[in-house]
C-alpha cells in the first residue's frame, strides 16, 4: 500500500492516513512517500512497516547500526540528528507552547551505563516490547570503554549463564561490572584490568561497590545502585542552567526533590539552605558523603518517599524536581503546590508525565522557560527542563 507521511505522532513515528484509517509507520520521516504493510490491526488503528521508500525524506541517513530494525533501544538511527532535533523540539512547543534552546550533548557513544539481559549465555537487549534477547557485539550509544567490556564479555560465553549484566563507568573510565545469575567464569572477569570494580550476586569480588564520579570541580560518590544521569555532558548542561538561574534570582532556600546521590542539590549549594528528598538508602547514604567530599555543610539529607516527607517547610525559594519516568505523584504534587516556593524547576526525562503533571501545577505555576538538554541523543527521548514561577495572583 502506498502512502504519503504526514506527520511524526509523539513517539517519533510516522503517521498515515488511508480512507479513515490511521497508520503508524516505524522508521518513517514527514513527507516521504512509501511502500507500507501492515504489522498489527488494531480496532482504530494500525502499525505498519517501510517495505519499499519510493521518495525519502531528504534528512534520511543509512542507519550505522546492524541491529537497529530488531533492538528498540535507538528510533532515530534513519535520520541525520537535525531532522531528530526537529521532532523533539517541536514536540515540546506542541506539549509547553514554546522551547527556547535545544541543547546538543554528543551524538553517539553517550551513555555511562547499560543493563544487558542474558539467557542461555546470549547477552543483549530485549527486543521492543517483549522478552526475546537480541544478542548484540557493539551498541553506539555506550562508551568506548563500556563496549569494551562487552567484548570481554562476550569473550567467555557461559551457556549456563542467565540473569543480567549492569555496567557502570565513570568519567575516568573507571568501570563497576555488576553480574547477577549463575556465571562461570568470574576469575576472568577479576584478572581484566579493565574491570575495576566487580559484583557478583551482591558481593564485592573485586575493588569497591561504588566510584567517585567528577563533574566540573565537585566529587560524587555513587554506590551501584544509586542513580547518576547516564549522559555526562548534558548532566553539565543542566549544571549551567542552574548556574544561571542562581546568578540571576535571589534564592536563599532550596528543596532538592527526587535528589539520588544531592548531585543537582550541591550544584544549589550556594544557596542559604538545601534540603534533598529521595527514597532510595544507597544513593542518600552516597549523598552523606558527597557532602563531605564537596565541603558542603548547608544541605540536610532525607531518607524517604517525597510524597510521605515532604512536609510544609518555610520560606522555600526553589524546588527542583527530577523524578523519574512516571513523573510525580498526585499527593506529592498537591504538597509542592502547597509550599507556595516562587519558583519551581521540573527536570523531565518523559514530556509525556510531564505534560499530565503541567496541567495541575498551572493552577498556580507559569511557564517561564522550556529547555531540552539532549541526554538521549539517537532515541525519541530527551530531558526537559521547565522553569516556572509562581503566577502573579497567587503571589499577592
Ligand atoms: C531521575 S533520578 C534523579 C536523581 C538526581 N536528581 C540526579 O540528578 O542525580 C530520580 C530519583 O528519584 C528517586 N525516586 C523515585 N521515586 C521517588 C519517590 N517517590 N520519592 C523519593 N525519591 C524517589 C529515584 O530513586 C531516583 O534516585
Amino acid at each position: 500500500m502506498e502512502v504519503k507521511i504526514l506527520s511524526y505522532d509523539d513517539l517519533g513515528n510516522g503517521i498515515a492516513r488511508v480512507s479513515n484509517k490511521v497508520y503508524f509507520v516505524k522508521q518513517a520521516l514527514p513527507n516521504e512517500v512509501l511502500e507500507i504493510e501492515e504489522v498489527e490491526s488494531k480496532k482504530n488503528y494500525s502499525l505498519a512497516s517501510i517495505k519499499k521508500i519510493i521518495s525519502p525524506n531528504s534528512n534520511r541517513t543509512e542507519a550505522i547500526c546492524k541491529y537497529y530494525s530488531l533492538c528498540g533501544g535507538c528510533n532515530f538511527l534513519h535520520a541525520k540528528y537535525l531532522e531528530e532535533k526537529n521532532f523533539k523540539t517541536k514536540k515540546a512547543i506542541n506539549y509547553f507552547g514554546k522551547c527556547d534552546n535545544f541543547i546538543e550533548t554528543q551524538e553517539l557513544n553517550y551513555r555511562n551505563k547499560v543493563i544487558f539481559h542474558v539467557k542461555n549465555g546470549n547477552l543483549g537487549y530485549y527486543k521492543e516490547n517483549t522478552n526475546e534477547i537480541i544478542p548484540i557485539d557493539y551498541c553506539y550509544l555506550l562508551s568506548p570503554r563500556t563496549n569494551e567490556v562487552l567484548k570481554l564479555l562476550l569473550k567467555k560465553k557461559d551457556k549456563e549463564f542467565n540473569g543480567e549484566v549492569l555496567i557502570r563507568e565513570n568519567s575516568q573510565e573507571e568501570i563497576i561490572l555488576v553480574i547477577k545469575g549463575n556465571y562461570n567464569y568470574i576469575d576472568y572477569l577479576k584478572q581484566s584490568h579493565i574491570i575495576n570494580n566487580l559484583i557478583y550476586n551482591d558481593k564485592v569480588i573485586k575493588g569497591n561497590n561504588y566510584f567517585i564520579e567528577e563533574i566540573d570541580n565537585y566529587k560524587f560518590k555513587v554506590n551501584y545502585n544509586s542513580f547518576f544521569q547516564v549522559n555526562r555532558k548534558g548532566l553539565k548542561e543542566i549544571k549551567k542552567i542552574l548556574d544561571t538561574f542562581l546568578e540571576t534570582k535571589k534564592i536563599n532556600n532550596v528543596l532538592d526533590l527526587y535528589s539520588g546521590t544531592s548531585v543537582l542539590g550541591i550544584f544549589l549549594s550556594s544557596a542559604k539552605k538545601v534540603i534533598s528528598i529521595e527514597e532510595n538508602k544507597y544513593a542518600t547514604s552516597d549523598a552523606k558523603i558527597n557532602l563531605e567530599l564537596n565541603n558542603i555543610n548547608n544541605l540536610e539529607v532525607i531518607t524517604g518517599k517525597v510524597e510521605d516527607k515532604l512536609k510544609k517547610f518555610q520560606n522555600i525559594d526553589l524546588v527542583v524536581v527530577d523524578p523519574a519516568r512516571r513523573g510525580l505523584d498526585n499527593k506529592a504534587i498537591d504538597k509542592i503546590i502547597a509550599l507556595n516556593s516562587k519558583y519551581l524547576i521540573y527536570i523531565s526525562c518523559e514530556m509525556i508525565s510531564l505534560r499530565r503533571d503541567l496541567k495541575k501545577l498551572e493552577s498556580v505555576y507559569e511557564i517561564l522557560n522550556i529547555y531540552l538538554v539532549d541526554m538521549f541523543p539517537k532515541t525519541n527521548k530527551v530531558e526537559t527542563v521547565c522553569i516556572f514561577k509562581l503566577q502573579d495572583k497567587v503571589i499577592s
